[in-house]
C-alpha cells in the first residue's frame, strides 16, 4: 500500500514538472515572430468569440450610459430586431425616455453589478444582470445579460398554487366531514317525513329539503374530489361524469350571477385515459373564463348571459376522438390579443382576479393527454374553446 502511494506521488511530481515545462514553453513563444499566424489567430479567436456569444441562450448587450446599444448578440437581435440605433428603453419598453430606475445608469454610477427581473412587452419574464464594463476605447459601458425565466417563474407559481391548493384541500376535507354528517342527518329526517305520508303540503316541503340536501352533499363531494392530490396518475374515466361534476360545483355561483348553463352532451361519449383532477381543472378554468367574460360584457341580467357546453364523438384523421366545446357570448378577445392569451401570466383581469396561468395550464394538460385545445373569438361577439380528446378505444 505504502509503495503504491509513493509510486503515485512520484507520478504526480513528474506530471507537475511536465506541466511546468509546457507552461514555460507557451509563455516563451513570441507570437510576434510569426505575424501572419498571429493575425490569423486573432481573427479566428474573434470569430469564435462572436459565434459563442451568438450561440448563448441569453441576450447580451453592451450599453452606453445613455442607453444606446454598442453591441448586441444574435439572441437580442432576433427578439428586438437589427435596428440597434434605437436606445434600449425604446427597443425594450417602447418608451420615449429612459426608465426612472435605469439599471445601466445605476451600474455606471455605483460601479457594482446589478440584478433585476424584467417583463418585456410580449409578457416574457427576464432575469437581467448588469455589470460595469470598460470598452477598449476606455469608455465606461454596461454589460447586460438577459435570461428568459418565464417557464421557471410559471413553474414556481404553479408550485405555490399547488401548495395553496393542498392546504385548501386539507381545510376543505375537514369542513366537508363536518358538513357531511349533519347534512346526511337532514336528508334522513326529510326522507322519514316523506315516508310518513303526511299532507301533500308538508311532503312537498320535505321533497324540496331532500333535493337541496342531496345537492349540498354532492357539492361537498365534488369539493373533496377537486382538492384531492392524485400526483398526475392516469386512469380510465368518463368525461361526461367529470363535466357534470364540475358544472354542479359551479352552478350555484353561476345562478347567482344570472348565468345560464346550457348543455348538449351526446349520450355515447367514450371514456378517456387520463388524470381526472387535471381534466377537472381544465373544465373549471374554461368555465370560469366564460363566466368572467359574460360578466364583463353583461354586468347585470341579460338574455344572452349563457354558456353552452357540448360534447360529441368525432373522427379526426381517421382516429376516434371526443370534442368538447365551451361557447359563450361574453366580451371576447380582440384579434391583436389572440396570440397573447396563451402566454403565462397574461391576464386582462383586474387586481388579483386573474393569474394569467389558466390557459397555459390547460394547454399543457391537453398536451399531456395527447389532446388539443383551440381558441376562437370575435371581440364583443363570442368565444369558442374547443377541446379534442383521444377516445379510449377499449370500450
Ligand atoms: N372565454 C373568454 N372570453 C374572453 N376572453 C377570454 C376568455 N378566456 C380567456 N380569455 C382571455 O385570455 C386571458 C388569459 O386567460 P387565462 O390564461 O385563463 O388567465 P386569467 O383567467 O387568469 O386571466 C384572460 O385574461 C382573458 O383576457
Ligand atoms: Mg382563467
Amino acid at each position: 500500500m505504502r509503495k503504491k502511494i509513493e509510486e503515485l506521488e512520484a507520478k504526480i511530481r513528474r506530471l507537475e514538472e511536465e506541466l511546468g515545462k509546457t507552461k514555460k514553453a507557451l509563455q516563451n513563444t513570441k507570437i510576434s515572430c510569426f505575424p501572419c499566424i498571429a493575425k490569423e489567430n486573432k481573427i479566428n479567436i474573434q470569430d469564435r468569440l462572436f459565434t459563442i456569444l451568438d450561440c448563448l441562450p441569453a441576450w447580451i448587450i453592451l450599453l452606453e450610459p445613455g442607453g444606446c446599444i454598442r453591441f448586441a448578440n444574435q439572441k437580442f437581435r432576433q427578439k428586438f430586431g437589427n435596428n440597434l440605433k434605437k436606445p434600449c428603453y425604446l427597443l425594450l419598453k417602447e418608451c420615449s425616455q429612459a426608465c426612472i430606475y435605469c439599471p445601466a445608469r445605476e451600474v455606471v454610477k455605483e460601479k457594482v453589478p446589478f440584478e433585476i427581473e424584467f417583463k418585456t412587452l410580449d409578457e416574457r419574464v427576464y432575469q437581467l444582470f448588469a455589470y460595469p464594463f470598460k470598452d477598449i476605447d476606455g469608455t465606461d459601458l454596461v454589460l447586460e445579460l438577459g435570461i428568459d425565466i418565464t417557464e421557471k417563474k410559471m413553474l414556481e407559481l404553479e408550485n405555490i398554487r399547488n401548495h395553496q391548493l393542498a392546504a385548501l384541500g386539507e381545510v376543505a376535507a375537514s369542513i366537508a366531514h363536518e358538513i357531511n354528517n349533519p347534512i346526511n342527518g337532514i336528508i334522513n329526517y326529510a326522507q322519514i317525513l316523506l315516508d310518513e305520508n303526511i299532507s301533500s303540503h308538508i311532503s312537498g316541503i320535505s321533497e324540496k329539503m331532500l333535493k337541496e340536501g342531496n345537492r349540498i352533499a354532492s357539492i361537498v363531494k365534488n369539493m373533496l374530489l377537486l382538492s384531492k392530490d392524485t400526483k398526475g396518475e392516469k386512469k380510465e374515466f368518463s368525461l361526461t361524469d367529470i363535466l357534470y361534476d364540475t358544472l354542479e360545483l359551479l352552478e350555484p355561483q353561476f345562478e347567482k350571477e344570472g348565468i345560464e348553463i346550457k348543455t348538449e352532451i351526446h349520450e355515447r361519449i367514450s371514456k378517456i385515459l387520463g388524470n381526472q383532477q387535471q381534466i377537472r381543472q381544465v373544465f373549471l378554468n374554461l368555465l370560469t373564463n366564460a363566466r368572467d367574460a359574460l360578466n364583463e360584457r353583461f354586468p347585470g341580467i341579460h338574455p344572452e348571459k349563457w354558456v353552452k357546453i357540448s360534447a360529441q364523438p368525432c373522427c379526426d384523421h381517421g382516429e376516434m376522438m371526443t370534442r368538447v366545446i365551451f361557447y359563450d357570448q361574453g366580451i371576447g378577445v380582440p384579434p391583436e390579443r389572440l396570440e397573447k392569451i396563451w402566454i403565462p401570466f397574461f391576464t386582462t383581469k383586474p387586481g388579483n382576479k386573474g393569474t394569467g396561468l389558466g390557459l397555459s395550464i390547460c394547454s399543457n394538460i391537453m398536451k399531456e393527454h395527447n389532446g388539443q385545445i383551440d381558441f376562437e373569438s370575435v371581440y364583443k361577439q363570442f368565444t369558442k374553446v374547443s377541446l379534442l380528446f383521444p377516445a379510449n378505444l377499449k370500450d
